[in-house]
């Protein structure tokens, strides 16, 4: 009799680790096609996502530690920030679901070849592949956008777990009311359809583009999200601002330019103005 328990038991306890080791996460099925449609080729380039770019650069020119450093740059779509800190010395390594984006990464390091990332990685937020305690930066910028929340708790704590103590974590947000501003802006809320999705995201936080689920954060929101995965002084900040509705115009004016962006790092961190920001960032500490 005790000899069946115990067999019992090793069984039990065998397909309990086989269930643990085999746990691999997948994207949802839109996200994948959202991204694999390339969509990620060049937006950063393209009109008013330009002040996206240069306001997460003078984030991370601003809020890094020194190199050398070890950064991951997790959900790093095709690369542009993960070349941008390499080329400042960091070592950094890109992981991104989406096997397009990682391939065309690995295409944009044969024209960077001064500077190439130290790893490519087709991975999920929710499950890194790097040991405990060893990464001094963690970039999620993206991963945030497509979990819900107990997948967002997962990889944040995933996060964590990778992190050097006193490792940093920079983590942005999806703004709940960037719909809601920007139909208003290019007049779009006149279609009744896009009013009652905005309706929706108003009462759930989710927000259906294209074939992709995104879910968004208030600013309090993120910050308390950060904190419940362990981080420290967590402090959060906009990104675009009210920037975001700046006419072209504006930005290709470098006087003018440069005047915004002095607006904006002045008012980054006023929680009065931040829910304007499309994209709003986290930054905190593993303690
Ligand atoms: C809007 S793109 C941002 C890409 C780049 N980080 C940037 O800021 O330009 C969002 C990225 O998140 C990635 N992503 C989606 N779900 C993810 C997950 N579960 N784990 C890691 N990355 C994820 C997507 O593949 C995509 O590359």
């Amino acid at each position: 009799m005790k000899i069946k328990y115990l067999t019992l038991f090793i069984i039990l306890s065998l397909s309990n680790i086989n269930f643990l080791m085999a746990k691999n996460f997948e994207i949802p099925k839109g996200t994948k096609i959202f991204y694999e449609s390339g969509i990620e080729k060049d937006r950063l380039d393209r009109k008013m996502n330009r002040l996206e770019k240069k306001r997460v650069e003078y984030i991370l020119d601003t809020f890094l530690p020194n190199s050398p450093a070890t950064i991951l740059d997790v959900g790093g779509g095709m690369g542009v920030y993960s070349f941008y800190l390499s080329k400042k010395g960091y070592t950094v390594y890109l992981i991104d679901p989406v096997v397009l984006n990682i391939e065309e990464a690995k295409k944009n390091g044969e024209t960077h070849k001064d500077f190439p990332l130290a790893r490519y990685e087709v991975g999920d937020a929710r499950k890194i592949d790097v040991p405990d305690s060893s990464i001094d930066v963690v970039l999620f910028f993206g991963p945030l956008y497509h979990l819900d929340e107990e997948n967002r708790q997962i990889a944040l704590k995933e996060a964590y777990r990778v992190l050097k103590p006193d490792g940093m974590i920079l983590a942005q947000g999806v703004s709940k009311y960037c719909t809601l501003f920007n139909a208003y802006f290019d007049g779009k809320i006149k279609d009744q359809k896009m009013a009652l999705e905005i309706k929706n995201t108003l009462k759930t936080n989710d927000l259906v583009y294209k074939s992709a689920k995104f879910y968004t954060h208030t600013p309090g929101e993120l910050k308390s999200e950060i904190e419940d995965a362990g981080f420290s002084k967590v402090e959060v900040l906009a990104i675009e601002g009210l920037g975001k509705w700046i006419d072209d115009e504006y930005f290709e004016d470098e006087r003018q330019r440069e005047q915004l962006l002095e607006f904006l790092e002045i008012t980054q961190f006023d929680s009065s103005i931040m829910g304007v920001s499309s994209h709003i960032m986290a930054i905190g500490q593993k303690k």
